[in-house]
């Protein structure tokens, strides 16, 4: 009895380090493993795969600084109304982490919300104005099925915070200086009438602009103009492993009377106006390359080593224990 079972340890300890030291594609039988799979798995330095995605979103980043700033003055001068493209947010959340969940909505035609942003002109924020303004999921019952298919947590459980807590607290608190967006409810609803009056996908498919195309910004840009007669800011995402920019997030700008226009003089985090041969884009995309506007997420290119050797082991295991008993 005790020799057997040492056996089966020294069996078990045998594979073990086999496993670890054959190709993956020696041992895993044809169903979980793909040439694609492989052929990712023998990348070099896959671990650093997505350094390349430099930029960090506005809406996280600037959390310090504008804190500061909502203290001393809470007046703004423009909103920012941020439509993101779903494809493009979940690749770099699943790039940064591929352990993080992303829910794409279930029609994936459309540009999904990310917040309506009080802005001063030149500054970033103001942010977080009413401490007391608690963010209540209850009062935002009425909308709540239009909000979960516009303006849905993409990040999903996974994520810090939940995006309207976040966007309320952050950016509807400031909001609430007019009338019009001075309560969580009309925050909200205000995003849905925007989005429902700026269908993004419609603005660039009247510019033969479709998903899974490849276009320079400065086209994006004119056909938005085309569209709606104002300027917006174009922001891509870059992945520098690839050297590909995709399309992320398109914003319009509204007065405060909450009138369409032009983003000119907005800052809008790493997006700068760029001269170009008639006229000027707001955009941190690269001028001189195509933007790729995704219609899926690209599969994932580093596939976690784990899980075929524990697949492995487990049969393994079952094996011995048939043999063995
Ligand atoms: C802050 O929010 C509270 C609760 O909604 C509200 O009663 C108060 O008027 C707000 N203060 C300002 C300065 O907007
Ligand atoms: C657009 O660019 C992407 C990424 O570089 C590429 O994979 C794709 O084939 C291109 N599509 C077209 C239609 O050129």
């Amino acid at each position: 009895m005790r020799s057997q079972r040492f056996l089966i340890v020294a069996i078990l300890a045998c594979f073990l380090v086999t496993i670890k030291s054959t190709p993956l594609s020696d041992i895993s039988d044809s169903d979980e493993s793909t040439s694609v799979d492989e052929k990712a798995q023998k990348r070099p330095d896959d671990d650093s795969e997505f350094d390349g995605f430099p930029f960090r979103d506005d809406d996280e980043s600037l959390l310090d600084s504008s804190r500061e700033l909502s203290v001393q003055d809470h007046n703004w001068d423009v909103l920012i109304f941020t439509q993101q493209w779903p494809v493009t947010t979940c690749y770099h959340w699943r790039e940064e982490n591929p352990d993080q969940e992303c829910s794409l909505p279930q029609k994936k035609e459309f540009w999904t919300i990310h917040g309506i942003w009080p802005t001063k002109l030149h500054q970033m924020g103001p942010n977080f104005c009413n401490n007391s303004a608690n963010f209540d999921p209850d009062k935002l019952n009425p909308i709540e099925d239009r909000l979960e298919t516009f303006w849905p947590d993409l990040k999903g459980k996974d994520s810090t915070e939940w995006l309207w807590k976040h966007e309320w607290q952050k950016h509807g608190t400031c909001a609430m200086l007019v009338e019009e967006l001075d309560n969580e409810l009309k925050y909200f609803e205000q995003g849905l009438t925007w989005r429902e009056e700026y269908i993004m996908s419609r603005v660039l498919d009247a510019s033969d602009i479709h998903p899974d195309s490849n276009n320079t910004v400065a086209a994006i840009n004119n056909a938005i103009v085309k569209a709606l007669g104002k300027n917006p800011s174009i922001h891509c995402l870059y992945d520098g492993k690839n050297s590909i920019s995709y399309l992320s997030e398109i914003r319009i700008c509204f007065s405060k009377s909450l009138e369409l226009i032009d983003c000119d003089g907005v800052k809008q985090g790493d997006a700068v106006p760029v001269g170009v041969p008639g006229g000027t884009i707001i955009t941190n995309c690269h001028i001189g390359s195509l933007v790729h506007y995704p219609s899926l997420v690209p599969p994932l290119q580093r596939k976690s080593h784990w899980k075929l050797p524990l697949v492995n082991v487990y049969k393994l295991l079952q094996f011995l224990m048939w043999f063995t008993l």
